[in-house]
């Protein structure tokens, strides 16, 4: 039998916490307002998790509704990925626990990390996956517990991120539906930049190391901002290429949520109208490796995609990573 030549996304799902924290909440807590929150970043609101609220617990129910909206059982997923920097536990993967959760019975179960970029690289591997025969009905999530990272103290972060997941059920097709065209980056000399140092092989967590609070987030925002934008409309170009069109055939990008003023700066530089652009930042904050789905999601919800329409997603993140794809909306029957 010959490999399948497409990936159709059959399914979408979403799940948020249940807690909203205002930029006014922060700003009783830390030195901010609402005012330097929103002209720096655009963001609003941003969704907090609970001690509850771990992130297989949101990475199952967007898979749920990924897979219910696909009209597909549990039991014919065979693949199952998580991309998340912030797992569960440092061992095992959280997509055993999400697969685990689900019901579904026997399947390839594994986690990706790559940061805020995670669910572009996600469905990229996923694709090839499909592509290559090696799986039919993937699923894959993109999670991300973020705030878990963040130093509350620190306004400099703490302002910019929620916690949130969405998810994808990818199976394969031979009608021309899914990726056409993806590549991913990564910029290692940047690693750095934006880190957590203590809690892994290389600083185990010490008292002393708690102490000086390295177990969160830091970050030079600014030199992130640029090499953002460059590693955005890059590897965007180069997805539009790769698939055979132009920027014009795209309907509408979805671009990774993390400030109002990098996707403005993208928009420009790419040479297109903001209203071409997705964005709910505004809600969610930077949700990692959730924000491109759950703008996806709404996107779609919203009436911004519909079946045949060319949406192109771009990301970057930690690493420094960035990936971009063109896709190719619609679901074709089962
Ligand atoms: N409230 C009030 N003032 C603040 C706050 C805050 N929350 N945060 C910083 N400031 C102050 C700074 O201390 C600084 O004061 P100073 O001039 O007296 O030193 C001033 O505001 C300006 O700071 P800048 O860093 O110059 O502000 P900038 O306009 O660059 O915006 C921001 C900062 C929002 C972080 C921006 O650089 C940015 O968005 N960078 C990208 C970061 C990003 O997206 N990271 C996520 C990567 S994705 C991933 O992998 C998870």
């Amino acid at each position: 039998m010959s490999s399948p030549r497409y990936a159709a996304i059959m399914g979408w799902g979403m799940a948020v916490p249940r807690r909203v924290v205002t930029n006014d909440e922060l700003a009783r807590r830390i030195d901010t307002s609402d005012e330097w929150i929103r002209t720096r970043t655009g963001i609003t609101q941003r969704h907090v998790a609970g001690p509850d609220e771990h992130t297989s617990v949101i990475a199952t129910a967007a898979g749920r509704e990924a897979l219910e909206r696909a009209g597909l059982a549990p039991a014919a997923v065979d693949t199952v990925i998580v991309a998340t920097c912030t797992p569960d536990r440092p061992f095992p993967a959280t997509a055993s626990t999400v697969q685990h959760n689900l019901g579904i019975p026997r399947a390839g179960a594994f986690d990706l990390a790559a940061a805020c970029s995670g669910f572009v690289y996600g469905l990229s591997v996923g694709t090839g996956l499909v592509k290559s025969g090696m799986s039919r009905t993937l699923l894959l999530v993109a999670a991300d517990i973020f705030t878990h990272l963040i130093d509350w103290e620190d306004r400099n972060t703490c302002v910019l991120f929620g916690d949130g997941a969405g998810a994808v059920v990818l199976r394969a097709t031979e009608q021309p539906s899914g990726l056409l065209s993806s590549n991913i980056g990564s910029w290692g000399e940047g690693e750095g930049l934006m880190a957590v140092d203590a809690g892994g092989t290389r600083l185990p967590a010490t008292p002393d190391l708690l102490a000086q609070r390295r177990q969160y987030v830091y970050m030079h925002g600014r030199e992130i901002f640029k090499h953002a934008v460059r590693g955005m409309c890059e590897s965007a170009e180069q997805a539009v290429t790769d698939a055979g069109v132009g920027l014009d055939a795209i309907r509408l990008v979805v671009p990774h949520q993390a400030n109002l003023r990098i996707i403005e700066a993208v928009a420009k530089r790419l040479g297109l109208p903001m209203e071409r652009f997705f964005v709910n930042l505004d809600r969610y904050g930077n949700t990692s490796a959730a924000s491109v789905p759950i703008a996806l999601y709404e996107a779609v919800q919203q009436g911004r995609v519909v079946d045949g329409d060319l949406v192109l997603l771009t990301a970057f993140g930690g690493g420094l990573t960035w990936g971009s794809c063109v896709v190719r909306w619609g679901t074709p029957a089962l």
